[in-house]
């Protein structure tokens, strides 16, 4: 069956743009583009249970992804990541049906590689000859990986503390690593000036429209591997905030498929109390967030001041019925530990904050011992240094 991608349209003014030249933000308000599909056709002729059974893995349904030409996708095995039952930790913690999604055994160890083969292959179909990014870490990874796979040379910006292995892994792979002396809004300007000055496409957290379009197909997976019936919680850290949005794009296409009915998760965004600008907004009652002045936390994913689609992580969690929180820096490692030791699953501090957002949750009375819950361990723990009070071995 043909692609299905039908144009572009800004998620603030609702114009239109054409999908098949490179496009960032809405020229006219700055507002984040969607890829929007012809979901009708999709309704007509696309089975959820035929394309569940396809093999899996990111591309599984490629009429629903931004690539006309299947020979432009530049794939290094991502997505199709295991939805594993955590009854030990569900044991310890008093839930009956708690279950994580592993993205940290994606390609470069985080889900940022489902984002970055969406946009880098999209990008190639359309001509692009260099990218630039800033990163707190997994994003240039991801990027440095799939520019190497295509061919194209890549730039990434990103704070002079990241994680050394990080840095390590990019330069590696190819890529020019500027360090920056700053936080990733910094590293976001400096990576807008070298694309100003070369003409590297900037592929930035929502600023281009396909990353989202990777994301959302976590979305997809969590469908087809819990047999179409949508969990009641979803747990996710939040930086840029692209997963939640990926997903809640994808339960309104699978809902507009006629695969999935209205009722969705309860979505939680979670980051740490040193850098909580969503949380802030949420309890506000704003649909901006203000730049959070100050941001520091070991889980350097979610250290990001402030968001270009905040509105949109903001929309989803209130539309859901969800909640934003906050969790404290001494229990994201603590947590993260508790996940690899309990599950086997070596935690990325990210994944180590939803659980400890779950934790407050279940305190507070919000999530119920039995409802099915998933948490996002949304990276591996192998890139992270030690935590202080972590024996070296
Ligand atoms: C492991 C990990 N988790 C979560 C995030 C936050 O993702 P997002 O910026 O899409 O909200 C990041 C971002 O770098 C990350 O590396």
């Amino acid at each position: 069956m043909a692609n299905l991608l039908a144009h572009l349209e800004c998620t603030r003014c609702g114009r239109v743009y054409d999908a098949d030249v490179l496009q960032t933000l809405c020229p006219e308000d700055g507002g984040v583009l969607y890829a929007r599909y012809d979901l009708e056709r999709g309704r007509r002729e696309l089975d959820r249970d035929t394309v569940a059974a396809r093999a899996s893995g990111m591309w599984r349904i490629p009429e629903l992804m931004p690539v006309r030409d299947p020979a432009h996708i530049v794939s290094l095995g991502e997505g199709g990541t295991p939805l594993l039952a955590a009854p030990r930790l569900g044991q310890r913690l008093g839930f009956t049906n708690l279950l994580i999604k592993d993205e940290g055994l994606n390609p470069t160890g985080s889900f940022k590689a489902r984002g970055l083969s969406a946009a880098v292959s999209r990008a190639r179909e359309l001509g692009v000859r260099a990218f630039t990014i800033p990163t707190a870490g997994n994003a240039g990874s991801a990027l440095a990986a799939y520019g190497a796979r295509a061919g194209i040379p890549v730039d990434v910006f990103m704070p002079a503390d990241t994680p050394t292995l990080f840095q390590k892994e990019m330069r590696a792979y190819g890529a020019q690593v500027h360090l920056v002396d700053g936080l990733i809004d910094r590293a976001g300007a400096l990576a807008r000036a070298h694309a100003a000055e070369t003409g590297a496409f900037d592929v930035s957290t929502l600023k281009e429209p396909y990353r989202c379009e990777g994301k959302k197909t976590m979305g997809y997976e969590l469908a087809t591997e819990l047999d179409w019936a949508l969990p009641d919680v979803i747990i996710y850290p939040t930086g840029g905030g692209t997963g939640i949005v990926g997903m809640w794009k994808a339960f309104a296409e699978m809902e507009a498929l006629g695969w999935i009915g209205a009722r969705r998760p309860r979505m939680v965004s979670v980051q740490a109390e040193g850098c909580a600008p969503i949380t802030r907004a949420f309890a506000e009652g704003a649909e901006r967030a203000r730049p959070w002045e100050g941001a520091h936390t070991y889980a350097s994913g979610i250290r990001v001041p402030s968001a270009v689609g905040d509105y949109l992580i903001l929309r989803a969690v209130r539309e859901s019925g969800g909640v934003a929180v906050a969790v404290p820096e001494d229990a994201i490692a603590e947590h993260a530990r508790l996940i690899t030791s309990d599950e086997g699953i070596f935690a990325a501090p990210e994944g180590g904050a939803t659980l400890a957002a779950l934790v407050q949750l279940r305190a507070a009375g919000w999530v119920g011992a039995d409802e099915r819950v998933v948490l996002f361990n949304t990276g591996t723990g192998l890139k992270y240094p030690l935590t202080p009070g972590e024996e070296p071995s």
